[in-house]
């Protein structure tokens, strides 16, 4: 079985009674026991990424895709992602000694000695509780199947499941090999000894693991996020501001901090009360509608999915569209450089320093 020395993650120093990883754990990378098996059932656009983690932190991975072009696809696009990763020295094996670490088919019996399972289809209940099901029949009872589910309840995908004990949300950013982000979500039925074990995997691979003990839709990140976009909509679709006056002020105030502190530090750093203040006033005047909006939907008719076909709330060429697509791994790989200069006890470790 995979062990690491990663620990679990302590009580912060926050006001909050939620247990959260700090840095000082999480930067305690473990590597999993040379050989020990992980799984990724669904090769898309996360999948891949996936996949190129596990591998780099030292798994042996099998890959399961149910799209025939896609299966055929996915070996050249896991290479592509460990040659970039390979190319920014996150790991130190070449890129095709990791390939031989894998293996890539149509069919979930291939999971069969996999401890820890990520299932990345599409964003569907039916479907990934089908597959939750189909690996279950082949996985020992003991193996973790984590969803890269978006937002999706994960107590719904424990239903009918035989051990739901040990099925968790595993939440991923893209380009998951390279971000370190990642959420561990408690459904109803998961054991707290199988989410600490997710922790525990997730410390291998470098990431810095959020744990929700319990579950709600949309988790962190998700949640805050679409509250942004439906209020992004609301301006562009009311007149205030155009999509790209929405997307400069975002880069350059949000943008600017968010990596460094996230909300609250971020309150800490730039006076409290002032915030209790705006609140006041501002929260009653948002956006709060439960549509999906309109200029959503237009877009989406029009046939847009964005850099991957070159067609999106911007006009891209085909280059122009490429471009943002390496553009986007090149500032993956910076912003985790930066992140990494400034952890997130980084100030705590310097008023130790200086009290010492
Ligand atoms: N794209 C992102 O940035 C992002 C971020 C976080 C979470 N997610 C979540 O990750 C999941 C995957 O997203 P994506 O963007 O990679 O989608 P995607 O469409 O690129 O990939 C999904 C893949 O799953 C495959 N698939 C579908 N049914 C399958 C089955 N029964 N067996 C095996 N393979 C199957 C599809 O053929 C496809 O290759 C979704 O749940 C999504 O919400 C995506």
């Amino acid at each position: 079985m995979a062990q690491s020395e990663g620990q679990v993650p302590q009580s912060g120093e926050t006001r909050s009674s939620a247990r959260k990883p700090t840095s000082r754990t999480t930067r305690k990378v473990a590597r999993p026991i040379p050989g020990s098996e992980a799984g990724v059932v669904g090769m898309g656009l996360m999948g891949t990424s996936i996949a190129a983690c596990l591998l780099g932190a030292g798994h042996r991975v099998t890959c399961v895709e149910s799209d025939p072009g896609k299966l055929r696809s996915a070996p050249r696009r896991l290479l592509a992602i460990l040659q970039d990763a390979s190319s920014k020295k996150l790991f130190s094996a070449s890129p095709l000694s990791l390939m031989k670490r894998a293996s890539i088919s149509g069919d979930l019996a291939s999971l069969v000695r996999a401890e820890i399972v990520v299932e990345s289809t599409v964003e569907d209940l039916a479907v990934k509780r089908e597959v939750i099901r189909g690996v279950e029949e082949v996985v020992s009872s003991k193996a973790l199947i984590g969803s890269n589910t978006s937002a999706i309840p994960v107590t719904d995908l424990q239903q009918g499941a035989k051990h739901p004990e040990r099925i968790l949300g595993l939440h991923w950013a893209e380009p998951a090999n390279i971000t370190r982000f990642m959420e561990i979500i408690c459904g109803g039925a998961t054991s707290m000894a199988n989410a600490k074990r997710a922790v525990r995997f997730a410390c291998s691979w470098g990431k810095e693991p959020s744990l929700l003990r319990k579950d709600i839709r949309g988790f962190i990140t998700n949640r805050i996020m679409y509250a942004m976009l439906r209020e992004a909509f609301y301006l562009v679709e009311n007149g205030y501001a155009t999509v790209a006056d929405v997307d400069r002020s975002l880069r350059n105030d949000l943008g600017y901090w968010i990596t460094f502190a996230g909300p609250f530090r971020f309150m800490d750093l730039t006076g409290i009360p002032a915030y209790a203040a705006v609140m006041k006033d501002l929260l009653s005047d948002l956006n709060c509608s439960s549509e999906v909006p309109a200029l959503m939907q237009e877009v989406i008719k029009s046939g847009a999915r964005g850099v991957s076909n070159a067609k999106g709330f911007y006009r891209y060429t085909p280059a122009q569209a490429k471009r943002w697509e390496k553009l986007f791994i090149d500032f993956s790989h910076e912003i985790r450089r930066l992140a990494e200069k400034y952890p997130e006890d980084a100030g705590d470790a310097k008023i130790a320093k200086t009290q010492r």
